[in-house]
């Protein structure tokens, strides 16, 4: 009987030590570079290296890395000369910090360059930021293309109250936006929707007039019916983006409440509970590679040692036990 059991418990521990070892040497989390979650790389030209074109770009990105000017979230410069001439656009969500903003954006044109090498133009969206650049005149100008999706493949609980309460929110969201100045056109809201609650963002780049805005924010809210191979329409959580306006829906609170509900929040507000979640989950996407890479070895390392004091500690006891068994 002992015999059998030894052979089984080696056999496990070798699992567990293979297990670590690959979680360990995993090679995707030495890469701490954040990725965009979407990026399209428009094929209208290449640029040819050391051109007039590249230098204006580099410029015109390194300007925008290093802005301490703009604290809106809404970057838009232009460098050089027709044909030369490059334009872009810098947009965060109009919830996050600053400072976040501004790393995003810094982040942003390191990683457009490295995704579309010598595109004459390009659109890179993070979750908390995206960035645009193009030869053409893209300031004031309406652009619905490409159109992007994200979304949660879970299902709500009742589609046509959440797709009433969707609308409803949507409607107030939109004028909201639409009607904000030329540094921000953003709004947030929460609609009831039977149990569930729909929380929402919607936003439009500010150099668009309202009726652009407007009229943007429809068109995206009119594909969700039928856009995406119906991967859209009553799920839980849905990010549809376009270079000129965007929308999102979750059924929890996602965005930063303590910027935008309350404007200038009193201190004792800022570090209020209820801000604290949608903080934490704002920042999520920059900060989770850097936590894997940090913690899971950490905590592998701490897990494999627990395993061996156990596995040390059974031996002895097994021992232990065989020994008085021989009484
Ligand atoms: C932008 O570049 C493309 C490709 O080189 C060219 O066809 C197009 O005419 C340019 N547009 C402008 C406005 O310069
Ligand atoms: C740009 O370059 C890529 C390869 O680097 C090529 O596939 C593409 O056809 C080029 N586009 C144009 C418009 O020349
Ligand atoms: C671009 O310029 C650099 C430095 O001036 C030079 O070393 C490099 O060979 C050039 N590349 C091309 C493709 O012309
Ligand atoms: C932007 O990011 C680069 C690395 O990606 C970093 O070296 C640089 O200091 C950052 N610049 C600013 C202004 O934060
Ligand atoms: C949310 O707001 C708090 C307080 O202003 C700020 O510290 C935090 O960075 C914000 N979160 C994001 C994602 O910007
Ligand atoms: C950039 O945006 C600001 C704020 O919306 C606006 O005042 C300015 O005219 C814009 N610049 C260009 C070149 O469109
Ligand atoms: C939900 O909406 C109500 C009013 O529409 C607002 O008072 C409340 O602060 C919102 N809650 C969140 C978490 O956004």
């Amino acid at each position: 009987m002992y015999a059998s059991t030894v052979p089984m418990d080696s056999s496990k521990l070798v699992l567990l030590l293979s297990f670590f070892y690959i979680l360990l040497h995993q090679p995707s989390l030495t890469a701490a570079q954040p990725k965009f979650n979407n990026y399209n790389c428009n094929n209208v030209g290449n640029y040819t290296t050391n051109s007039t074109y590249q230098r204006n770009l580099n410029s015109l990105l390194s300007s925008l890395a290093s802005d301490t000017q703009i604290d809106y979230g809404f970057y838009n410069l232009s460098v050089g000369e027709f044909p030369d001439r490059v334009n872009a656009i810098a947009l965060c969500r109009g919830d996050v910090a600053v400072d976040v903003c501004r790393s995003c954006v810094n982040d942003s044109t390191h990683k457009i360059l490295e995704v579309c090498p010598n595109k004459m133009e390009a659109f890179g969206v993070y979750e908390l930021c995206m960035i645009r650049y193009s030869n053409r005149s893209i300031f004031g100008v309406v652009n619905e293309q490409p159109s992007i999706y994200r979304a949660n493949r879970k299902n709500v609980l009742d589609v046509t109250l959440f797709n009433q309460a969707l609308q409803t929110l949507f409607s107030r969201l939109q004028a909201k936006a639409a009607s904000g100045n030329s540094l921000k056109k953003f709004a947030t809201g929460n609609q009831s929707a039977g149990v569930e609650t729909v929380y929402a963002i919607v936003q439009c780049t500010p150099d668009l007039y309202e009726g652009q805005c407007s009229s943007c924010l429809l068109d995206v809210f009119r594909l969700i019916p039928n856009c995406c191979d119906g991967n859209v329409q009553g799920k839980i959580g849905v990010r549809l983006i376009t270079p000129s306006c965007n929308l999102r829906w979750e059924t929890g609170q996602f965005f930063n409440g303590t910027l935008e509900i309350l404007p200038s929040p009193p201190p004792s507000q800022i570090s209020s509970p209820t801000s604290l979640p949608a903080a934490a989950q704002g920042k999520k996407s920059n900060t989770a590679r850097i936590i894997v890479i940090t913690v899971v070895p950490a905590v592998g390392v701490m897990i494999l040692v627990i395993c061996i004091c156990l596995f040390i500690r059974t031996r002895k006891q097994r021992e232990k036990e065989r020994v008085e068994s021989k009484y």
